[in-house]
């Protein structure tokens, strides 16, 4: 396909890294991006439940409050930094003209983190979730949101993405890059299975994280207004506003399972077994662990 908006277009390469060639294009005012001491960054690999946690995280700011969680759409209450795409104001933009304090979307490696946000000591919740779920979920995305190339057959999509050629590089190289810092007081790292089994105890986590103090049943707001349900549902959460042009509901929903161990309903048993070996490899001499179902 490809044409002028971007679409279908093949990824260009940012300091070695699969991206977006409009992404690649807008990335100086990026790495020139000004973090304020009071940022919280949320960042993940695609696909890995940002959506989910940026929700979370705006619930918390709200106090629980679901109607000013309603007054925009989750991509302009949670700007996503390196954001560029044509006629529409670019993520550091978005960025500028919002009010501290500010969440932040990236998916970007560790080591391309603009070096601000590491002189202002910002906050960052990292969220990483199994490679196997998040292939699945990552094969349906290209699918639906078209500034990706065209994703091939699964067999093919599993390959690039072990080979850590889709958008955003390597998953390994993302997790364990992040998991490096997790011992920084300014980190915390969560896990998307985690947060499946237990939310509330990861969402207490979080508020222990940010030091904040919520009165009594904002929890359980917080829980019922995040899951999948009521997400799948809410127009500010589930990006049926985006324009058809940009991101196809039709062809598979922003929001389409949200479950841990998918992948059991589209890996053959070879395909399994080679992503293991693979996977093993990789991750070798890490202590970085994944639940790879619920
Ligand atoms: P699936 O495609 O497996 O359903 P991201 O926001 O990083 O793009 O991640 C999208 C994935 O998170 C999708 O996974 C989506 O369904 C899932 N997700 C979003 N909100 C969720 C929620 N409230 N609970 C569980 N999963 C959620």
């Amino acid at each position: 396909m490809g044409n002028e908006d971007g679409m279908r277009e093949p990824l260009g390469s940012l300091h070695g890294i699969p991206l977006y060639k409009s992404f690649v294009a807008g990335w100086p005012q990026v790495e020139a991006f000004q973090a304020r001491p009071d940022d919280l960054l949320i960042s993940t690999y695609p696909k890995s439940g940002t959506t989910w946690l940026s929700e979370i995280l705006d619930m918390i700011y709200q106090d629980g409050n679901v109607e000013k969680c309603r007054r925009d759409a989750i991509f302009n209450r949670v700007p996503f930094l390196e954001m560029k795409a044509p006629n529409v104001p670019s993520g550091v933009d978005q960025l500028e003209k919002t009010p501290s304090p500010r969440l932040v979307k990236t998916h970007l490696p560790v080591q391309l983190l603009p070096t601000s946000f590491w002189d202002k000591k910002c906050k960052v919740i990292y969220m990483a979730r199994n490679p196997k779920d998040v292939v699945i979920s990552y094969y349906y995305f290209y699918q639906m949101a078209k500034i990706h190339p065209d994703p091939g057959t699964l067999p093919e999509f599993l390959e690039a993405f072990m080979a850590g050629k889709v958008a955003y590089g390597s998953w390994y190289e993302h997790v364990q890059g992040w998991w490096k810092k997790r011992n920084d007081k300014q980190l915390l790292y969560l896990f998307y299975e985690d947060m499946k089994k237990d939310p509330q105890q990861e969402v207490e986590k979080i508020l222990r994280f940010l030091g904040k103090k919520v009165a009594e049943g904002t929890v359980e707001k917080i829980l019922h207004h995040t899951s999948f349900q009521e997400m799948k549902k809410n127009p500010a959460a589930n990006y049926e506003t985006m324009p058809t042009s940009l991101m196809d509901h039709n062809l598979s929903p922003f929001l389409r399972k949200g479950i841990a161990g998918d992948w059991k309903n589209h890996f053959t048993v070879a395909q399994n077994e080679r992503f293991d070996q693979h996977y093993q490899k990789l991750m070798a001499g890490s202590d970085l662990h994944f639940q790879m179902e619920a």
